[in-house]
This record gives structure tokens, C-alpha cells and sequence, in this order.
């Protein structure tokens, strides 16, 4: 093979791979097979450097910097596109189409209207020779060099009937992952980063060192020809798809639909979709796809009239920070939240946004009284993105004081090292996060009371009957029975649950406390290690430490909590009020006849419910599951079971009817 020969042949590989890869995003060969092939044509070119071509796809590199752009004056101007805001305006505007071209529904070519940068690119007999910015729609910037080290946009087109000229209208973006990547590593650097992947866009085009430009993760779509000789299709759409064959990216969103309903449904989808797309859109573009009827309809001013861009709500706002308020969340953690001058972002009113902690604030180094960013995406809580500190008036501003004392409950708050979250010590007596320690002593892992759910704890301490779990067991029927969509049985059901659930062990008691940092595993070595709460509570740090898996931290969390009067208090009371457990000595056969068994009830019963065999098993100290697995000691079925059932035969688990489970829970007599 002549050297010649294998230039071409390489060349041919890496385009048909790039083309896979970019165009078709269907890469056919792994990413090493791929530095292969270019590093090969990359040597033969450098041993050969008169062989080399411009547009070989090893020149994806750039060149030589440029001392400034030269001018260019676009073939035929580049037009923008007028904005409307909601579905009325959008039915307003087809509307307009459909009187003009006499007919009832028109056929629209949608798009995604990408965030970055329009540009220009004509290709000379399927060759790119030059590429350009919008600038003001007549003349921009002659931008070749730069543009042609985007990864995905060919040097050379493929396939038939390439046109002798053709100018590719599209926009050049960044990809929202090259942008995070590219922010992080300027970061590093110690340098200025890009507010959005749209000015990252913006600024990597246009530096005079295409060299920089290389190395910025850019990408382009195409959405246009602009002129062109030759023949293509008489369709916005298929235009699109002829380009795509001939080797260039476009949007895979590009869609064709007839009539209203479909151009809405169509906003709502991408809407919907847009968190999740690799790159950032700010709207969809609704075009007139028959191009003789875009001439029909033709141009006012600026814009076409046969295209349309429907506009998202702005993500980002200008207001003002009025206060800092500091609330305590579900684990006491105290969360310093702006509250903002109401503004209108992202399609509802915001008037908070979290500043999270300490570290942010002093990152953003935001005052009260600043003007602020704000931004609220897709359905992400809002934040503040930076603040305008050219705008700062110095004699309306003041710094952000944060609290010493909890601010619901002022009991001290502490700010654990390496965490940069103040937390209030307050624990179980402190309001805001009663709600949360209730529903947590109530929840399965802890004392499983059976229909005590979220709700109804809100309701409970809503309503001023509960304010810490001890009190739960001086509630009477009497008083549940009052509170909003409680009916009898369940108030009776759930009088009845508090009482089956005083009967648990020394570890879902610990766990059920809602120390912090102490899940189920660490509350089991509690207990295990010191046999009675009274040894836990007066345990000290060095000897909690001793227990395996307490660290430093942990022992912190449990010594200072039994250090807390109302803990203490509440810790008592509910021993007072009858919850117990077997001493640690004493699980044996006799109280704890099923632990370590696991039971999944299926069907309906007779004589009992299944909450009360689940609760009859758990007393017994065995776990009940939801689903079958071999790890399952039986399947408890009633009448009626269905798929558990199936499943215990395929794994050879064994099953048990009722007659078998009362004789197991000795209720039969
Ligand atoms: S068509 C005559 N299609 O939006 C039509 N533009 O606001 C001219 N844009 O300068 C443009 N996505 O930078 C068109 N699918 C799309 C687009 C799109 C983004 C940008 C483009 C243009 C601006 C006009």
C-alpha cells in the first residue's frame, strides 16, 4: 500500500468512526481502537508533513493564534426569531400561519432552541471552508479556525449528492458535563469560571488561540442551510436529515407534527425532559416546514414569520436578599435561609432560598440588603447564584449573624468539626423537631407502632396532645377520636398498638431515641456492650469509644445526649409509662422464641389481622418481610394468597396456614 493509500484509508476510518460516534451516537468501536488508528495517521503524517491535509481529522488541534478576527459579511443574513411566553401566544401565532396559507392545520418543523451561539459554516464541494458568528446578522466574525477543532462537526461531509456550496446554520454550545468539568478544572487553576455553559460556549469561540478553543469540550448542532446550489428536499425536516446524512450533528429532539395539540404537547415533553438532556435548551423552535410556504409567509423586520420561538420561564432573576432567617431542620441542623424580595423565576414567585451553611455564605460573600442572582430550575429548590457586589450600597447592607442559641427551642447548638452545619442540641424537646423524633420513635425499625404514620403525628402535636414520645402513652381513645378523619376503629387500633409496642428490646429502644449518628447497628452494640440504658446513659466518651464502631464522633453525639436534662426526662417517662424490655442476660428460648427468623404474611386471615400476626411475630422477636427470598423461614398464607406463594414454592420455602400460625404463636388454646 503506497503512503498515499494509507493515509486515505485511515482518514476514511476515523470519519466513518467520528461519524458514529458524533452523528449517529453509536460508537461501533471501543475508545482505544479509535487513539489507535489517529495516533497511526499521526505518525505516517508527521513522518510525511507534505502529505498532510487541512482537513485530515488529526486537525482537530488548532493552529496558529490570530492577532484579531477578520470580518465576514454573511451570504444572506442571518436572521433571529421572535419570542412568545405562553400557549396563547403560540395559538395565536399558528393562528396567523394558517389564515395566511389558507388551510385549517399546519405542518411544523420543532426543534429545541439550544442555548449557545448561532454560526455560520460553508462547505465548498462537501469541504469546510469557513465558519463565522451571527454578529449582527449582516456581518460577524470569521471564526474558521476555532470552529474547526469542535469535535463533532466534520472537516469534510460524506455521502451522495453533496451540494457544490452549502452553508450550515447551527448553534455551537457546551455540553452541560464539559462544562462542570471545565469550570472544575479552571477552579483548580485558581481561574475566573464561566457563570453558564452558554458563556463558556461564548468565550472558548471566540479566543484568538484556537489552540484553547481545542481543548474546550464544544459541540454544534445544525438547525438550518442558509445558501446553497444544488438540490434539497422542499422540507425544513427532511433538509435536516439530508444534513445528518451528509455526516453532520443535529438534535436528535427535531420533530415533524401536524396541528396545535401536538406543537403543545410537544413543549410540555421537552419541558419535562430537559434535566436530563446533555445540554442546555431555553426553549423550542416551532417552524413552518414546507419551504415554498416559508416564502409565502416571508420576513417582518428581523424574523421570519413562519418560525416561532416558545420560550421557557427564565431560570435566573435579579432581586434583593431583605433577611437571613435561620431554621431548624429534622435533624436540628439550622439552615440559614434568604428571604428574598418576591421574584418572578423559573415559572412561580420565590421569595426564599436556602444559603445552606456557614461555607456557603462566606463563598458567596452575600449581606443582607445585597442584590443577588437567583436561580430555580426544572423543580430544584431555589439558590442563590452570586451576588451583584458592583451593586452593594455599604450603608444598606449588614453581615449575617449566626445564631448562638437554637432559635425555636434556645437550647445551645454546636457546630461539629469537619461539618460545616450548626446543629441545635435541643433533641427531643425542641418543637421543630418533635414531629420528626416522633415519627421516628413510631417507625419500624424503632418501636413499630402500628398506625401511627406521619400524618397522624402531625396531627398529634398539631393539635397540642403529644409533645415527645413518652406522652403518646397517656393518650386515651377519647382523645384521638378527635382529631380530623380518625374514625373509631382505627383511634381503638391505634390505643391498642401503643400498648403491644411497650414490649421491644434495649436496642430498638436506643435506636427509637433518635441520638444522632445512631442507626440500628450501632443502638444492637449499645446494647450488647452495656446490657441496661442506666450503663448507656452514664457512659463516658473514652468509654463509649470502646464499643465496636463508635468513633470519636459518635460517643460525642450519645455522651452529650444522655447530658441533656429533657432527654433524661423524656428517656424516664416512657420507661414510667411501661415501655420494657428483657434483660440482655435473659433473651433466651423462653422470650425471644423467633429471633433470628424472618416471616412474610400473604392472603387474609380469619381470626386475626395481618398488622396483628405481624406484630404477634415481632414480639416473638422475629422480623416479618414483604417480599420472599431464601432468606425467608416461612410464608404465612391465608386465604387468597397469591404470587408469595408461588415464589416460596420455586425457592422451597416452606409455608404455613393459620391453623399452623396459631399453634406457632400458641394462641389456639
Ligand atoms: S432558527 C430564521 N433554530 O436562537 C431562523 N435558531 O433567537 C433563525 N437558536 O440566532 C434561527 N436553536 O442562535 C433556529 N433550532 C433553532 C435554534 C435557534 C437556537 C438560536 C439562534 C438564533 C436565536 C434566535
Amino acid at each position: 500500500m503506497s503512503i498515499r493509500t494509507e493515509i486515505t484509508h485511515l482518514t476514511l476510518l476515523l470519519e466513518e468512526y467520528n461519524y458514529q460516534y458524533y452523528v449517529l451516537d453509536n460508537p461501533s468501536v471501543p475508545d482505544a481502537e479509535y487513539d489507535r488508528v489517529f495516533q497511526q495517521l499521526q505518525a505516517i503524517e508527521k513522518e510525511n508533513p507534505e502529505l498532510l491535509s487541512a482537513n485530515s481529522p488529526t486537525q482537530k488541534v488548532g493552529g496558529i493564534a490570530l492577532t484579531k478576527f477578520e470580518q465576514v459579511t454573511h451570504l444572506k443574513p442571518m436572521l433571529s426569531l421572535d419570542n412568545v411566553f405562553d400557549t396563547q401566544a403560540l395559538n395565536d401565532f399558528m393562528q396567523r400561519v394558517s389564515d395566511k396559507l389558507i388551510r385549517s392545520e399546519t405542518t411544523f418543523c420543532i426543534e429545541p432552541k439550544l442555548d449557545g451561539l448561532a454560526v455560520s459554516i460553508i462547505y465548498e464541494n462537501g469541504i469546510l471552508v469557513q465558519a463565522a458568528t451571527r454578529g449582527d446578522g449582516q456581518t460577524g466574525e470569521n471564526v474558521t479556525e476555532n470552529v474547526k477543532t469542535i469535535a463533532n462537526l466534520p472537516l469534510r461531509l460524506r455521502g451522495e449528492n453533496i451540494p457544490p456550496l452549502l452553508e450550515v446554520r447551527g448553534e455551537v454550545f457546551m455540553l452541560k458535563a464539559g462544562f462542570k468539568k471545565l469550570n472544575d478544572s479552571l477552579t483548580q487553576a485558581n481561574e475566573k469560571t464561566f457563570v453558564n455553559p452558554r458563556n463558556a460556549a461564548a468565550g472558548s469561540l471566540r479566543q484568538l488561540d484556537s489552540k484553547v478553543t481545542a481543548r474546550r469540550p464544544l459541540a454544534f448542532y445544525c438547525y438550518a442551510v442558509g445558501v446553497f446550489e444544488g438540490q434539497l428536499p422542499n422540507s425544513q425536516f427532511e433538509r435536516i436529515q439530508k444534513l445528518k446524512e451528509w455526516g453532520l450533528p443535529i438534535s436528535e429532539e427535531v420533530k415533524r407534527v401536524v396541528g396545535n395539540t401536538d406543537c403543545h404537547a410537544y413543549y410540555q415533553a421537552i419541558a419535562k425532559k430537559r434535566p436530563r438532556l446533555a445540554y442546555e435548551i431555553d426553549g423550542v423552535v416551532y417552524k413552518v416546514d414546507d419551504i415554498s410556504e416559508q416564502q409565502q409567509l416571508g420576513f417582518v423586520a428581523r424574523a421570519p414569520r413562519w418560525a416561532m420561538a416558545y420560550k421557557f420561564p427564565a431560570e435566573e432573576a435579579v432581586t434583593v436578599v431583605e433577611n437571613v432567617e435561620f431554621q431548624v431542620g429534622r435533624t436540628g441542623a439550622i439552615t440559614p435561609v434568604a428571604k428574598l424580595k418576591p421574584v418572578f423565576v423559573g415559572g412561580v414567585t420565590v421569595s426564599n432560598a436556602t444559603l445552606h451553611n456557614k461555607d456557603e455564605i462566606q463563598r458567596l460573600g452575600i449581606l443582607i440588603g445585597d442584590q443577588v442572582v437567583v436561580r430555580r430550575a426544572g423543580d430544584v429548590i431555589p439558590q442563590v447564584v452570586r451576588v451583584l457586589v458592583d451593586k452593594r450600597d455599604q450603608k444598606k447592607t449588614q453581615q449575617i449573624v449566626f445564631p448562638t442559641s437554637c432559635p425555636v427551642c434556645h437550647s445551645p447548638v454546636e457546630r461539629i468539626e469537619g461539618e460545616s452545619t450548626i446543629r441545635c442540641v435541643g433533641g427531643l424537646y425542641c418543637e421543630a423537631q418533635r414531629k420528626q423524633a416522633i415519627k421516628h420513635f413510631a417507625s419500624r425499625k424503632a418501636l413499630n407502632i402500628d398506625g401511627l404514620g406521619n400524618k397522624i403525628v402531625e396531627l398529634l402535636v398539631d393539635h397540642k396532645l403529644v409533645e415527645n414520645p413518652a406522652q403518646l402513652f397517656s393518650l386515651s381513645t377519647s382523645q384521638v377520636i378527635t382529631l380530623p378523619r380518625m374514625g373509631a376503629i382505627s383511634a381503638k387500633k391505634l390505643i391498642n398498638s401503643l400498648q403491644i409496642c411497650k414490649k421491644t428490646t434495649l436496642s430498638r429502644f436506643l435506636y427509637s431515641l433518635g441520638i444522632r449518628e445512631v442507626g440500628e447497628a450501632t443502638a444492637n452494640n449499645l446494647a450488647n456492650h452495656y446490657k441496661t440504658i442506666e450503663a448507656v446513659k452514664s457512659a463516658g466518651i473514652e468509654d463509649l469509644k470502646t464499643v465496636s464502631d463508635v468513633g470519636e464522633i459518635v460517643a460525642k453525639h450519645i455522651y452529650y445526649f444522655f447530658r441533656q436534662e429533657h432527654n433524661n426526662e423524656v428517656v424516664d417517662k416512657l420507661i414510667a409509662a411501661g415501655v420494657h424490655w428483657p434483660k440482655i442476660e435473659g433473651i433466651n428460648e423462653s422470650e425471644l422464641p423467633l429471633l433470628g427468623q424472618t416471616f412474610v404474611i400473604t392472603g387474609t386471615f380469619t381470626n386475626m389481622s395481618r398488622t396483628d400476626i405481624k406484630n404477634a411475630l415481632q414480639q416473638l422477636g422475629a422480623k416479618v418481610a414483604g417480599s420472599v427470598s431464601n432468606k425467608t423461614s416461612a410464608v404465612i398464607a391465608g386465604e387468597a394468597a397469591g404470587s408469595k406463594l408461588t415464589k416460596a414454592a420455586e425457592l422451597g420455602v416452606s409455608v404455613m396456614d393459620e391453623a399452623a400460625l396459631s399453634i406457632l404463636l400458641k394462641t389456639d388454646s
